[in-house]
């Protein structure tokens, strides 16, 4: 069935990639067909289902670094499997952690991705490369825990034996530089990354809040009060191979030289989405992708750990959230033009929106009109809904009072046929 999408002249393909949802039935439920209007648009038919499911095919172990905000491997996989071919351009212009590049790479596609936020691309790129076990060991054994001084603030989160490890581990990873860094040096800092803070015994530091927003030293001080707690000492070395390991238990020699492939044509960029000038016109088949949302986030309160470690100043950080829908469609047209400059014709753009204000505001509307202003023929809306009430057709309304866990994904083309295009795309 996906083959045929892929195959057949756009709006056949668009018609055929319906005609599957709209039978979907994998999961044991059929899809909910509806329709979503917005003003002065043409209605675009909405397919709701559980279109995918964690439980029903794992994604790769590979993933799971922790993000803020980050979507589950299966969403981009859906649409990477139906919707392009191996050796094609995937794009996600808010990367976050890399999900639908490391998918697309896992799947033998070309992943690009931009994200405004530096540590996005530590996250991501390091993973396009895994070493193995052994090398990680062997590295390790190479690095000294000579760090400096002992930076005293820190130990509210960390043994002195432990956080002069981490100390060591850091210092490497800057006198070594991006330049010099090779796939095992950011292999290492990646998971020493991810595993700085936490709330278990799998953390370098005691019990704080989870990995990926760090608490202040002020605010640890009263945690570790409350819960009359003292920094115990951690094996540094033996919780980053274990990670290492958890990281790489389902990657399979196939999966690495998939990786391995997509690595040299693979673009990691830091920076503001509203231009993708290092791109050129034209190249891209699909972008998966979901936005920065509308609340308001204090990027240097959440990553100031994170980010000594790799020693990025969190306040040059310039990731302004908008807190308001005006101001937010504006982001999003203007990225949503980039995007349709670097697609192909007749390439895809998934876009997906969380569940924001408890439902009350519903993106879906508002991404469909940007995107038509940015260039984008609408194709559908798909819901993967984990749970289902008795509520059918016209769900839209009160969708989100039903306390299901969704995931809205707005589909458009780029008009145009691949086919006349000529050549593949870069590998
Ligand atoms: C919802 S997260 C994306 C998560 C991603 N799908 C994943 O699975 O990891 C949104 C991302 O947009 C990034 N971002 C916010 N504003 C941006 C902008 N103007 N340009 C590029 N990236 C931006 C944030 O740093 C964040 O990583």
């Amino acid at each position: 069935m996906a083959d045929r999408h892929l195959t057949a002249a756009p709006q056949e393909a668009l018609s055929s990639l319906r005609e599957e949802l709209g039978a979907f039935d994998a999961f044991g439920r059929p899809s909910e067909i509806g329709e979503l209007r917005c003003p002065e648009l043409p209605a675009v038919p909405v397919f709701r289902n559980q279109f995918w499911t964690s439980l029903q095919r794992r994604g790769s172990s590979l993933h799971e670094v922790s993000y803020l905000a980050c979507f589950k491997p299966e969403l981009p996989r859906f649409f990477l499997e139906r919707l392009t071919e191996p050796g094609q351009v995937v794009l996600d212009p808010f990367m976050g952690r890399g999900t639908t590049l490391i998918e697309a790479a896992l799947l033998g596609r070309v992943p690009w991705g931009k994200d405004a936020n530096p540590l996005s691309r530590v996250m991501a790129e390091a993973r396009l490369l895994p070493p193995t076990e052994e090398r990680v060991a062997a590295r390790l054994a190479e690095i000294s825990s000579a760090g400096g001084a002992l930076e005293e603030e820190l130990l509210v989160f960390f043994h002195p034996l432990t956080l002069a490890r981490i100390q060591g581990l850091r210092r490497y990873f800057l006198e070594r530089g991006e330049e010099n860094m090779d796939a095992v040096d950011r292999w290492i800092r990646v998971v020493a990354l991810n595993r700085l803070t936490g709330h278990s015994a799998g953390f370098f530091s005691v019990y704080t809040m989870p990995p990926n927003q760090a608490a202040s030293i002020h605010g640890q001080r009263r945690i570790n009060r409350r819960r009359q707690q003292v920094p115990p000492e951690r094996d540094v070395d033996a919780l980053i191979l274990r990670k290492t390991r958890t990281l790489l238990k389902t990657v399979t020699a196939e999966q690495r030289r998939r990786l391995a492939a997509a690595a040299p044509a693979a673009r990691f960029l830091t920076g503001d989405s509203r231009s993708l000038r290092e791109l050129p016109d034209g190249q891209v088949s699909l972008a998966v992708t979901s936005p920065p949302f509308l609340n308001v986030y204090d990027y240097a309160r959440i990553n100031w750990l994170r980010c000594w470690f790799c020693g990025i100043d969190p306040d040059g950080v310039g990731i302004s959230t908008p807190s308001g829908l005006p101001a937010w469609r504006d982001l999003i047209t203007t990225v949503l033009r980039e995007c349709f400059r670097v697609a192909r014709p007749g390439g895809w753009m998934a876009f997906e929106v969380g569940e924001v204000r408890k439902g009350s505001v519903r993106l879906e509307e508002h991404v469909l009109p940007c995107g038509v202003e940015a260039g984008w023929e609408p194709a559908l809306v798909l819901i993967n809904a984990q749970e289902f009430t008795k509520t059918s057709v016209c769900w839209g309304v009160d969708n989100n009072s039903r306390g299901t866990n969704t995931n809205r994904v707005v589909l458009m083309r780029k008009p145009g046929n691949p086919a006349r295009l000529g050549g593949p795309d870069p590998s």
